[in-house]
Protein backbone atom coordinates (compact mmCIF):
# COMPACT_ATOMS: atom_id res chain seq x y z
CA UNK A 1 0.00 0.00 0.00
CA UNK A 2 2.43 2.21 0.84
CA UNK A 3 4.13 1.77 -2.55
CA UNK A 4 0.59 2.71 -4.19
CA UNK A 5 0.63 6.15 -1.96
CA UNK A 6 4.63 6.80 -2.72
CA UNK A 7 3.37 6.72 -7.08
CA UNK A 8 0.47 9.06 -6.21
CA UNK A 9 2.71 11.68 -4.33
CA UNK A 10 5.32 11.55 -6.78
CA UNK A 11 2.42 11.69 -9.94
CA UNK A 12 1.17 14.97 -7.96
CA UNK A 13 4.36 16.69 -8.91
CA UNK A 14 3.05 17.42 -12.58
CA UNK A 15 0.52 19.85 -11.02
CA UNK A 16 2.90 21.96 -9.69
CA UNK A 17 3.98 24.96 -11.72
CA UNK A 18 6.89 27.30 -11.76
CA UNK A 19 6.95 30.13 -9.05
CA UNK A 20 3.68 28.72 -7.65
CA UNK A 21 3.01 28.72 -3.23
CA UNK A 22 2.32 24.80 -3.38
CA UNK A 23 -1.07 24.13 -0.63
CA UNK A 24 0.39 20.94 1.11
CA UNK A 25 -1.93 18.75 3.33
CA UNK A 26 -1.32 16.25 6.13
CA UNK A 27 -0.67 12.41 6.07
CA UNK A 28 1.44 8.98 4.95
CA UNK A 29 0.70 10.00 1.42
CA UNK A 30 1.73 13.58 1.32
CA UNK A 31 5.14 12.97 2.80
CA UNK A 32 5.65 11.01 -0.46
CA UNK A 33 4.55 14.59 -2.14
CA UNK A 34 6.32 16.18 -0.08
CA UNK A 35 9.83 13.99 -0.61
CA UNK A 36 8.96 14.39 -4.51
CA UNK A 37 8.64 18.64 -4.20
CA UNK A 38 12.30 18.41 -2.31
CA UNK A 39 13.36 17.30 -5.49
CA UNK A 40 12.44 20.70 -7.39
CA UNK A 41 11.95 22.61 -4.57
CA UNK A 42 13.87 25.71 -6.50
CA UNK A 43 11.10 25.77 -8.90
CA UNK A 44 8.28 26.46 -6.07
CA UNK A 45 8.04 29.93 -4.10
CA UNK A 46 6.84 28.08 -1.08
CA UNK A 47 4.33 26.01 0.64
CA UNK A 48 1.50 26.91 2.43
CA UNK A 49 0.91 23.86 5.40
CA UNK A 50 -2.17 22.33 7.04
CA UNK A 51 0.15 20.73 10.02
CA UNK A 52 2.66 20.97 12.11
CA UNK A 53 3.65 17.43 11.03
CA UNK A 54 3.71 18.72 7.06
CA UNK A 55 5.75 21.92 8.19
CA UNK A 56 8.72 19.93 9.74
CA UNK A 57 8.92 17.79 6.80
CA UNK A 58 8.58 20.90 4.46
CA UNK A 59 11.31 22.67 6.44
CA UNK A 60 13.51 19.76 6.88
CA UNK A 61 14.14 19.76 3.26
CA UNK A 62 14.50 23.43 2.96
CA UNK A 63 10.95 24.12 1.82
CA UNK A 64 10.28 28.04 2.94
CA UNK A 65 6.41 27.41 4.72
CA UNK A 66 4.09 30.73 3.88
CA UNK A 67 1.18 31.99 6.48
CA UNK A 68 -1.45 31.51 4.14
CA UNK A 69 -2.83 35.06 5.37
CA UNK A 70 0.27 36.58 3.36
CA UNK A 71 0.26 33.58 0.58
CA UNK A 72 -2.92 34.63 -1.49
CA UNK A 73 -5.49 32.67 -3.37
CA UNK A 74 -3.39 29.35 -4.32
CA UNK A 75 -3.21 27.95 -7.33
CA UNK A 76 -2.59 23.98 -5.98
CA UNK A 77 -3.41 22.34 -2.80
CA UNK A 78 -2.47 18.80 -2.80
CA UNK A 79 -3.93 16.28 -0.22
CA UNK A 80 -4.62 12.90 0.60
CA UNK A 81 -8.03 11.18 1.75
CA UNK A 82 -9.36 8.06 3.79
CA UNK A 83 -12.44 8.01 1.33
CA UNK A 84 -13.35 9.41 -1.92
CA UNK A 85 -16.59 8.51 -3.82
CA UNK A 86 -17.22 8.60 -7.48
CA UNK A 87 -17.80 12.22 -7.82
CA UNK A 88 -14.31 12.93 -6.00
CA UNK A 89 -16.30 13.71 -2.61
CA UNK A 90 -14.31 13.00 0.32
CA UNK A 91 -13.87 11.86 3.84
CA UNK A 92 -10.76 13.25 5.40
CA UNK A 93 -9.24 14.22 9.10
CA UNK A 94 -7.72 10.87 10.09
CA UNK A 95 -4.23 12.46 10.65
CA UNK A 96 -6.64 15.17 12.63
CA UNK A 97 -5.36 18.12 10.35
CA UNK A 98 -9.02 18.72 9.18
CA UNK A 99 -9.60 22.51 9.13
CA UNK A 100 -6.55 23.24 8.38
CA UNK A 101 -6.94 20.87 5.73
CA UNK A 102 -10.41 22.65 4.70
CA UNK A 103 -9.57 26.23 4.92
CA UNK A 104 -6.27 25.71 2.20
CA UNK A 105 -8.68 23.54 -0.11
CA UNK A 106 -11.56 26.22 -0.05
CA UNK A 107 -7.95 29.01 -0.83
CA UNK A 108 -7.10 27.03 -3.44
CA UNK A 109 -8.45 26.72 -7.37
CA UNK A 110 -7.45 23.36 -8.09
CA UNK A 111 -7.52 20.74 -5.15
CA UNK A 112 -5.86 16.96 -6.32
CA UNK A 113 -6.14 14.40 -4.32
CA UNK A 114 -3.50 11.58 -3.66
CA UNK A 115 -4.98 8.44 -2.62
CA UNK A 116 -4.20 4.39 -2.87
CA UNK A 117 -6.80 2.03 -3.96
CA UNK A 118 -8.00 1.14 -1.16
CA UNK A 119 -9.82 4.29 -0.43
CA UNK A 120 -12.18 4.63 -3.37
CA UNK A 121 -15.76 3.72 -2.34
CA UNK A 122 -19.46 3.97 -3.51
CA UNK A 123 -21.00 5.56 -0.89
CA UNK A 124 -18.61 7.13 2.13
CA UNK A 125 -19.08 6.39 5.53
CA UNK A 126 -16.99 3.27 6.20
CA UNK A 127 -14.66 5.29 7.46
CA UNK A 128 -15.40 6.80 10.35
CA UNK A 129 -16.23 10.27 10.32
CA UNK A 130 -13.82 12.83 11.89
CA UNK A 131 -15.22 15.78 13.67
CA UNK A 132 -12.97 18.41 15.10
CA UNK A 133 -15.13 20.12 18.49
CA UNK A 134 -14.15 22.62 21.02
CA UNK A 135 -13.21 20.61 23.85
CA UNK A 136 -16.13 21.42 26.13
CA UNK A 137 -18.84 20.93 23.46
CA UNK A 138 -17.90 17.46 23.29
CA UNK A 139 -21.09 15.50 24.86
CA UNK A 140 -23.32 18.04 23.35
CA UNK A 141 -21.68 17.75 20.19
CA UNK A 142 -21.78 13.81 20.01
CA UNK A 143 -25.80 13.45 21.40
CA UNK A 144 -26.53 15.98 18.33
CA UNK A 145 -24.77 13.83 16.11
CA UNK A 146 -26.35 10.24 18.00
CA UNK A 147 -29.77 12.73 16.97
CA UNK A 148 -28.71 13.87 13.81
CA UNK A 149 -27.40 10.91 12.02
CA UNK A 150 -27.80 8.01 14.20
CA UNK A 151 -24.37 6.76 13.83
CA UNK A 152 -22.15 7.04 17.35
CA UNK A 153 -19.47 9.30 18.04
CA UNK A 154 -16.23 7.94 19.59
CA UNK A 155 -13.95 10.65 21.16
CA UNK A 156 -10.47 10.29 19.64
CA UNK A 157 -9.23 10.45 23.56
CA UNK A 158 -5.70 11.67 23.82
CA UNK A 159 -5.53 13.50 20.60
CA UNK A 160 -5.60 17.09 20.63
CA UNK A 161 -5.76 18.84 16.76
CA UNK A 162 -3.19 21.68 16.18
CA UNK A 163 -5.49 24.29 17.27
CA UNK A 164 -6.29 22.91 20.49
CA UNK A 165 -9.36 21.07 19.95
CA UNK A 166 -10.62 17.52 20.14
CA UNK A 167 -12.18 15.25 17.50
CA UNK A 168 -15.01 12.83 17.22
CA UNK A 169 -14.99 10.15 15.06
CA UNK A 170 -18.78 8.98 13.85
CA UNK A 171 -18.83 5.27 12.74
CA UNK A 172 -21.56 3.46 11.35
CA UNK A 173 -22.80 6.08 8.64
CA UNK A 174 -23.39 5.44 5.37
CA UNK A 175 -23.98 8.89 3.32
CA UNK A 176 -25.96 8.81 0.51
CA UNK A 177 -26.21 13.22 0.73
CA UNK A 178 -22.97 14.17 1.68
CA UNK A 179 -23.49 17.72 0.79
CA UNK A 180 -26.56 17.59 3.32
CA UNK A 181 -24.96 15.88 5.91
CA UNK A 182 -21.55 18.57 5.88
CA UNK A 183 -23.96 21.65 5.50
CA UNK A 184 -26.21 19.96 8.71
CA UNK A 185 -23.20 19.21 11.07
CA UNK A 186 -21.71 22.40 10.51
CA UNK A 187 -24.66 23.77 12.00
CA UNK A 188 -24.30 22.49 15.61
CA UNK A 189 -22.12 24.62 18.20
CA UNK A 190 -19.07 23.49 19.05
CA UNK A 191 -18.38 22.07 15.92
CA UNK A 192 -14.90 23.57 14.53
CA UNK A 193 -14.94 21.50 11.18
CA UNK A 194 -16.34 18.62 9.67
CA UNK A 195 -14.11 16.10 7.92
CA UNK A 196 -16.57 15.72 4.81
CA UNK A 197 -15.19 17.23 1.66
CA UNK A 198 -18.29 17.41 -0.50
CA UNK A 199 -19.33 20.68 -0.58
CA UNK A 200 -15.77 21.47 -1.86
CA UNK A 201 -14.23 18.14 -3.38
CA UNK A 202 -11.43 17.52 -5.12
CA UNK A 203 -11.04 18.54 -8.91
CA UNK A 204 -8.36 15.56 -9.60
CA UNK A 205 -7.94 12.17 -7.85
CA UNK A 206 -4.77 10.40 -8.43
CA UNK A 207 -5.01 7.06 -7.71
CA UNK A 208 -1.68 5.15 -7.05
CA UNK A 209 -0.56 2.24 -8.86
CA UNK A 210 1.61 1.36 -12.01
CA UNK A 211 0.57 3.51 -13.98
CA UNK A 212 -0.70 5.80 -11.51
CA UNK A 213 -4.66 6.51 -12.18
CA UNK A 214 -5.61 10.09 -13.31
CA UNK A 215 -9.70 10.82 -12.11
C1 LIG B 1 -5.19 13.96 7.64
C2 LIG B 1 -5.88 13.45 6.43
C3 LIG B 1 -5.13 12.51 5.55
O1 LIG B 1 -5.09 13.07 4.27
C4 LIG B 1 -5.82 11.19 5.53
O2 LIG B 1 -5.93 10.71 6.85
C5 LIG B 1 -5.05 10.17 4.67
O3 LIG B 1 -3.84 9.85 5.29
P1 LIG B 1 -2.81 8.82 4.66
O4 LIG B 1 -2.26 9.45 3.42
O5 LIG B 1 -1.77 8.65 5.74
O6 LIG B 1 -3.53 7.52 4.36
O7 LIG B 1 -7.00 13.77 6.15
O8 LIG B 1 -6.05 14.71 8.46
Amino acid sequence: MSEAKRLAGEKAVDYVEDGMIVGVGTGSTVAFFIDALARIKHRIAGAVSSSEQSTQRLRGHGIEVIDLNNAGPLSLYVDGADECDPHKRLIKGGGAALTREKIIAQASEKFVCIIDPAKRVDVLGKFPLPIEVIPMARSLVARAIVAQTGGQPVWREGVNTDNGNWVLDVHGLAIVDPVAMERELNQIPGVVSVGLFAQRPADVVIVGGEPPMVL
